[in-house]
């Protein structure tokens, strides 16, 4: 843990001076054991609330005490891919080319196999618990740092965050605009589990996931759709980000319905229109087909 005695004690006076980095966390991540990971805790309603932050407010700081819960808290995250090593940093908007919020959480990673995914599933469950506690978000698909590496670890994606106000969040999440259900979902079962999961937020919205269900049996597709502006080099590298997203919220979804899923992932290819990426099966599902919990 840092030294914070330097920080503002209470707002709006800001935590650090700006273009001081303020916090490091590298961990292994170890998977939390089941049934209930405690870093779930109060997220699944979060899924209603959250949204982009395109421009904050302003006016509002973050404590130098909601720093360090937040530091806390990015040691409690649970990996998709346990095992990887990541490294949460955050520092001034400033040392980014971010041009929005007070401080940028940075997500570093080993490049392994679904890096991509977890990076997705792990900054989400951030979104979701700064939302909590009225703290605004805006994924920064673009954001640069100088610092591309620590430890080995590659820079991936940031976070923009913003101390906000209970009524800058999402008073209506079904009036954020999302492809018809419909169009992501095929199958039996789980449906009500979907209609809320295709609510993950995505770059340029490009929502890039099908889900296939029958009984006892949920599999995730990528696929490739619209674009919007992202370049297409790049398409990759943020659909593979946004499908992990969708799995915390489907998985998010699966457990407030009382069911643990265990999630298989099953291919991280880049090739063609649809690539099966995931498989969860709900308990029932579990004892029929021996998976095991979380091969990769
Ligand atoms: C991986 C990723 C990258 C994103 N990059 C940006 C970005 O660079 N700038 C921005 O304004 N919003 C960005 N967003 C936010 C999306 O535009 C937003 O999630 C989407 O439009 C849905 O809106 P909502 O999050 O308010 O539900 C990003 C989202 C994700 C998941």
């Amino acid at each position: 843990m840092k030294d914070y005695s330097g920080a503002a004690k209470a707002d709006p006076s800001p935590a650090v001076p700006s273009g001081e980095s303020i916090s490091a966390v590298f961990t292994d991540h170890e998977a939390a054991t089941s049934p209930a990971p405690e870093a779930f805790d109060g997220l699944y309603p979060m899924i209603f609330k959250r949204r982009s932050f395109h421009t904050f407010p302003g006016g509002r700081s973050l404590s130098a005490g909601e720093l360090e819960e937040i530091e806390a808290f990015t040691s409690r995250i649970r990996p998709l891919t346990p095992g990887t090593r990541v490294a949460f940093k955050i520092v001034p908007r400033e040392k980014t080319n971010c041009k929005r919020g007070q401080y940028c959480v940075l997500f570093y990673s080993e490049k392994n196999e679904y890096y991509l995914y977890n990076a997705g599933y792990m900054m989400e469950q951030l979104d979701l618990w700064l939302t909590a506690r009225d703290i605004g978000v805006c994924w920064y698909g673009f954001g640069r740092t100088r610092e591309k590496r620590i430890d080995g670890l590659s820079f991936v994606i940031m976070l923009a965050i913003e101390k906000a106000e209970p009524g800058d969040f999402r008073k209506d999440y079904r009036e954020s605009a999302r492809k018809p259900t419909g169009e992501i979902f095929e199958g039996t079962d789980y449906r009500e589990v979907v209609e809320v999961a295709k609510y993950a937020p995505s770059a340029c919205n490009t929502q890039p996931w099908l889900v296939h269900s029958e009984p006892g049996r949920l599999l995730v597709s990528r696929i490739l759709g619209s674009r919007g502006s992202i370049p297409a080099r790049l398409l990759s590298f943020y659909n593979k980000i946004d499908v992990g997203i969708f799995l915390l919220f489907i998985e998010l979804g699966l457990r407030h319905g009382g069911r643990a899923p265990e999630i298989r992932l099953l291919s991280d290819a880049d090739e063609g229109k649809e690539n099966q990426v995931a498989e969860f099966c709900v308990p029932k599902c579990v004892d029929e087909t021996l998976v095991v919990h979380r091969i990769i």
